[in-house]
């Protein structure tokens, strides 16, 4: 036995010395419990008592040699009570040792068995999972990033300077306690999956596919549509002549995957800092079809993602890094989808609370 296997003693006071010869006398008197022949007997008896390697004179050497002086006399005691222990179960009548299987330990095989709990994928990942499955049908790869970000990657790098009105788009939840530190260094939670666009283009030069599900934070109150901690799946894709109208058919395609082929987009302006030009895609109502209902708020649509061109801006601040990201050769786009409102529209929740409740009365529905 090498000294690698004798137990570690935490300290010498009493409690850590209680506790460690406790494990010993356990050790002690289930060996002894598997005593059966008389070469069980005698392995026990070298395994404890052996003069050179038995495992008493081992411990002992090992917790005696630095062992204070106010501790060698419990130490001694309680060694001296664990060779009791192990010569009386020497000594013990063989026929009076417990069988091997007591009645107790028996397996009666005619009892019903006990059924494991199988779980069930939640919602939003299963949702996020589809999600991500139709852009790697397309050829994407998956990324993550961090959830706690730093001002420069969360908004500076895409291009919001600081106190810039748009990031008033995004309230934020900033960690406490870093002004001493420079603005671009201190750090959030993310609200968007957007940050994770710069860091992979400083990872890799193009071209670049990658959709990036995750969780974001907002400081937003809650209601029936809103919740500070939510999710999004981001996609970028960079290459040489990328065009709005590679945007506008990997998007439509990939609406009509996740929501049927009967599905319609249409593409509106809007403003993102990092996009440009930027666009809100809106479906057509997936439960009237478009004819209007409450669902679309009568007007046939329903508006369900964010995107654009990759603003040139947001290469330069990659191109430190990557040189490769030269807009006058290459060009991009991205786009950013809430996984709550469509895991939300798909399966007919109408609170968004219920994701993050944990009631199994609503989760057991998916399993
Ligand atoms: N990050 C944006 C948001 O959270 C969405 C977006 C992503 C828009 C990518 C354009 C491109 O609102």
């Amino acid at each position: 036995m090498s000294s690698s296997q004798i137990p570690v003693l935490e300290s010498y006071e009493s409690q850590h010395l209680e506790a460690a010869f406790q494990a010993l006398n356990a050790d002690v008197a289930r060996r002894a419990a598997g005593l059966r022949t008389s070469e069980d007997r005698e392995q026990f008896r070298l395994y404890w008592l052996g003069r050179k390697q038995g495992r008493l004179k081992l411990i002992s050497d090992v917790w005696l040699k630095s062992a204070p002086a106010e501790a060698r006399k419990s130490l001694g005691q309680h060694f001296n009570q664990l060779k009791q222990q192990i010569e009386q179960a020497l000594e013990a009548d063989p026929a009076t040792l417990a069988p091997s299987t007591t009645p107790t330990d028996a397996i009666d095989i005619t009892l019903p068995g006990i059924r494991p709990t199988l779980g069930a994928e939640h919602p939003l990942i299963r949702t996020m999972h589809e999600i991500v499955r139709v852009f790697e049908h397309m050829g994407y790869s998956v990324g993550v990033g961090p959830e706690v970000e730093t001002d420069y990657y969360n908004f500076e790098a895409l291009n919001f300077p600081p106190n810039h009105p748009a990031r008033d788009t995004q309230d934020t939840l900033v960690v406490a306690n870093q002004q001493n530190k420079p603005l671009r260094d201190r750090l959030l939670l993310r609200t968007h999956t957007s940050p994770v666009q710069i860091r992979t283009m400083e990872r890799q030069p193009p071209p670049v596919r990658i959709v990036i599900p995750g969780k974001v934070h907002r400081n937003d109150a809650a209601d029936a549509t809103h919740s500070p901690i939510f999710h999004q799946v981001e996609g970028l894709c960079v290459d040489e002549n990328i065009t709005f109208s590679d945007l506008k058919g990997t998007l439509d395609h990939a609406m009509k995957e996740l929501f049927g082929s009967a599905v319609r987009t249409r593409f509106f302006p809007s403003f993102f800092p990092f996009t440009e030009p930027s666009a809100d895609v809106q479906i057509s109502c997936i439960f009237c079809g478009g004819k209007g209902c409450r669902k679309c708020k009568h007007s046939g649509w329903i508006e369900l993602l964010g995107c654009g061109m990759v603003n040139p801006a947001v290469f330069k601040f990659v191109r430190g890094k990557q040189p490769a990201y030269d807009p006058k050769k290459i060009s991009g786009f991205a786009f950013g989808m809430g996984v709550d409102r469509i895991a939300m529209m798909k399966y007919g929740i109408s609170d968004i609370g219920l994701l993050y409740s944990g009631d199994m009365r609503f989760l057991e529905q998916f399993a």
